[in-house]
């Protein structure tokens, strides 16, 4: 690994930054500041990140669209896969920490809050996505059937918008905010695809 190499570096700092959540995560939790009630903060944190890995993983392609730097998309598994990683440590929080794998109370919980269906289904998609995501498995599916696989991660992501805005009681602000940004990146492709299309009619 040449660290001369800017995409190498470009990796690395997007490696850095993408694991500075759980760094921080673990430097609160060891000084004892994740508040009044410790697993409520890690339920909240874990699903912010994740959304957020979300919506920075699908910023990658306009973003190499709009600068034509090639190599940026050479980061966008690296974010998907620390999305997953956010994702599965929010899945655990509540399965263990909240729940206990108690199978009857996470019933009637999920019966108390839907919302907690439409993230539990945005995650088992997310499983396939992380599970193909090498370039063997790439080569394994043909790059067409992989990149229609890898569509799922619009639904994915209009879930975890749904999730989010669900559970907020009064102010929708911030869902408000995610579902606004990833509009403009949904729109973005839309627009993209319709102008493909027309040029080659
Ligand atoms: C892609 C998948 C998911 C995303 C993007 C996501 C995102 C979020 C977000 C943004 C929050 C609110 C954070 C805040 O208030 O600051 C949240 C809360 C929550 N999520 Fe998820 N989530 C996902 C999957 C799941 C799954 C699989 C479960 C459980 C099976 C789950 C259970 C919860 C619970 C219990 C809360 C807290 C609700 C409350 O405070 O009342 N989420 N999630």
């Amino acid at each position: 690994m040449a660290l001369n190499d800017p995409v190498t570096r470009l990796k690395i700092l997007v490696f850095l930054l993408a694991g500075f959540p759980l760094a921080w995560l673990v430097v609160l939790a060891i000084n004892s500041q994740l508040g009044a009630n410790p697993v409520e903060f890690i339920t909240h944190f874990t699903g912010t990140w994740t959304l957020v890995g979300l919506m920075l993983t699908l910023t990658v392609t306009p973003l190499r669209q709009l600068t034509g730097y090639a190599h940026l998309l050479r980061i966008r598994r690296m974010l998907g896969l620390f999305t997953f990683f956010y994702a599965s440590l929010h899945f655990i929080t509540y399965i263990w920490l909240d729940q206990f794998f108690d199978l009857h109370a996470i019933i009637k919980d999920v019966y108390k809050r839907p919302f907690i269906t439409v993230g539990f289904i945005a995650y088992l998609l997310l499983i396939p996505l992380a599970v193909t995501s090498s370039n063997a498995m790439i080569r394994r599916l043909s790059a067409k059937r992989w990149q229609s696989l890898h569509r799922l991660v619009y639904v994915i992501a209009i879930l975890g918008v749904i999730h989010y805005w669900w559970l907020v009681k009064k102010d929708i602000r911030q869902p408000l905010i995610y579902a606004g940004i990833l509009t403009i990146l949904l729109g973005w492709r839309v627009i993209r695809r319709q102008r493909a299309f027309y040029k080659s009619r």
